[in-house]
């Protein structure tokens, strides 16, 4: 019993006006692979532009993310347009807390393809992950953490009604060898309820 998983996967996929979400398959490596070979695509990303074997690693992560259940796990969604994939999306608890242990902070994640990009995709599917966040799992906090010169990132966090909770100084390390600052979004469920 004890090994029984205590948060069913949530119900997929989850249709918005213009988009479908659904869990991530190996059959949408070409797609994915597409815009994360691109440097532009991965410039403010903790991964750096995939090779084939990259990809590999990524694909597995992606194709895995289907029932997470403790703090590290991750749920990952696949966005597409009209039977196309235009990006994929990505929500992983931090925290867990209380009585059951159950998660209660998640860090939401988006990588989109550019040629796709500027027509508010991004943000109508993440507005979808925050409601499916917040009504699925008990979580009572959601984060996002970027560098802050990834502009349209931090645009997209305001969108969403996330607050601007923090500037962290020279935190991160880049991949240059240098160290970049963080801008930490935040929004609470009770804001979430209330928006
Ligand atoms: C972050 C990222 C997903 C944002 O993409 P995006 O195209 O700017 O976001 P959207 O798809 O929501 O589109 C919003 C833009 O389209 C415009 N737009 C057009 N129609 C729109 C609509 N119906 N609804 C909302 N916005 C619309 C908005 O005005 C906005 O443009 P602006 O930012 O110049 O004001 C994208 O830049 C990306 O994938 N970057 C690389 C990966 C990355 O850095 N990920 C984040 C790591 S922290």
């Amino acid at each position: 019993m004890g090994s029984e998983p205590t948060l069913p996967p949530p119900l997929l996929p989850v249709a918005t006006e213009r988009l479908l979400l659904r869990t991530v398959v190996p059959g949408d490596r070409d797609a994915i692979g597409r815009y994360c070979s691109d440097p532009e695509v991965t410039r403010y990303l903790p991964f750096a532009a995939l090779d084939q074997d990259g990809l590999t690693h990524r694909m597995e992560r992606l194709v895995g993310g289907t029932a997470p259940q403790a703090v590290g796990e991750h749920l990952t969604l696949a966005v597409e347009h009209e039977g196309v994939l235009v990006g994929d999306l990505m929500l992983r608890f931090t925290a867990q807390h209380g009585p059951d242990d159950l998660p209660s902070i998640a860090e939401l994640g988006w990588v989109f393809a550019p040629e796709h990009a500027g027509r508010g995709f991004a943000t109508e599917a993440a507005r979808a992950l925050v409601d499916l966040a917040f009504t699925h799992y008990p979580l009572h906090r959601l984060v996002a953490q970027l560098d802050p010169r990834n502009l349209a990132s931090a645009r997209l966090c305001e969108r969403l009604g996330m607050r601007h909770e923090a500037h962290t100084r020279q935190d991160y390390p880049d991949r240059d060898g240098s160290w970049s600052d963080t801008s930490v979004y935040g929004l609470l469920r009770s804001e979430w309820s209330q928006a």
